[in-house]
């Protein structure tokens, strides 16, 4: 296979080599951002000899930028039909006209169309000896039905080992199959990570998905008392800007 170059590899190598933080800021998943997002991940496994986990986190990580892109599709697409997301019935109304319409097509047109009301998808990863963070925050809500079902998927989820057995109970339909976010918490749970450093829900009006990966016994989680060692929100990073792309 001919090697695609990654884009921006370069700031990738250096800013992952001085301990910066990287945001990476879209409204769809490209194929280049998800080179990028795999370039990423590896640089950084690297820095901190963690490769093995290459394959693991770079599953998790794209099934929340799946969720979060199609989320964004998902609110412009009630708009549309003149719906409202927060209305009950609106609700059950809008999912069902989504469903016969969910489609690899239907996600492109609507992430074009998320695009133009600059609703975006940021991937945040912060990192340093002790361990690494991937944020995925969204524009859309994360709707209290949801994330209820979400609650309740993934306490499941937990009493699980393997995704099949949790399909064949669980399998819920509503939207797509209902299974990436167990499937994230089983991938982690495979490799020893506590899936409590796993989270999804609402923080500061927007949608976040966060992925926590000790490194090291010092590790403070991010919902610790004392989240110190990673670098500060306000401190400066990189920002690669994928926007004009997708
Ligand atoms: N970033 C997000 N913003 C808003 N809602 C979300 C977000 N991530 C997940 N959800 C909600 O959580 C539900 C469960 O997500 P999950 O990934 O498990 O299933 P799915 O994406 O519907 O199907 P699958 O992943 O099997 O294709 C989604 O259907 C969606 O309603
Ligand atoms: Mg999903």
């Amino acid at each position: 296979m001919a090697d695609i170059k990654v884009p921006d590899s370069d700031q990738i190598l250096a800013g992952v080599a001085a301990g910066r933080k990287f945001v990476l800021v879209t409204h769809s998943l490209t194929n280049s951002v998800e080179k990028q997002i795999d370039f990423l991940i590896a640089t950084i496994l690297k820095k901190y000899d963690r490769e093995a986990l290459q394959a693991a986190l770079y599953s998790c990580v794209k099934e929340v930028v799946v969720n979060a892109t199609k989320a964004n599709a998902k609110r412009v697409f009630f708009e549309e039909q003149g719906l409202k997301f927060n209305d009950r019935d609106d609700y059950i109304e809008g999912m069902k006209r989504l469903k016969k319409l969910l489609s690899e097509s239907w996600i492109l047109e609507y992430g074009k169309k998320a695009k133009q009301r600059n609703m975006e998808v940021s991937i945040t990863f912060t990192h340093n000896v002790d361990g690494l963070r991937v944020e995925v925050k969204n524009d859309a809500d994360i709707l209290p039905t949801d994330e209820e079902r979400i609650r309740l998927k993934l306490a499941e989820g937990t009493t699980y080992d393997d995704l099949a057995a949790f399909y064949m109970k669980n399998a819920d339909n509503t939207e797509g199959e209902g299974l990436g976010l167990v499937m994230n918490l089983l991938l982690l749970k495979a490799e020893n990570i506590n899936p409590a450093l796993f989270r999804v829900g609402m923080v500061d009006g927007k949608s976040l998905a966060r992925i926590e990966i000790p490194f090291s016994e010092n590790f403070k989680s991010v919902r610790g008392i004392n989240p110190d060692g990673f670098v500060r929100d306000d401190e400066i990073g990189f920002e690669l800007d994928y926007r004009d792309e997708s």
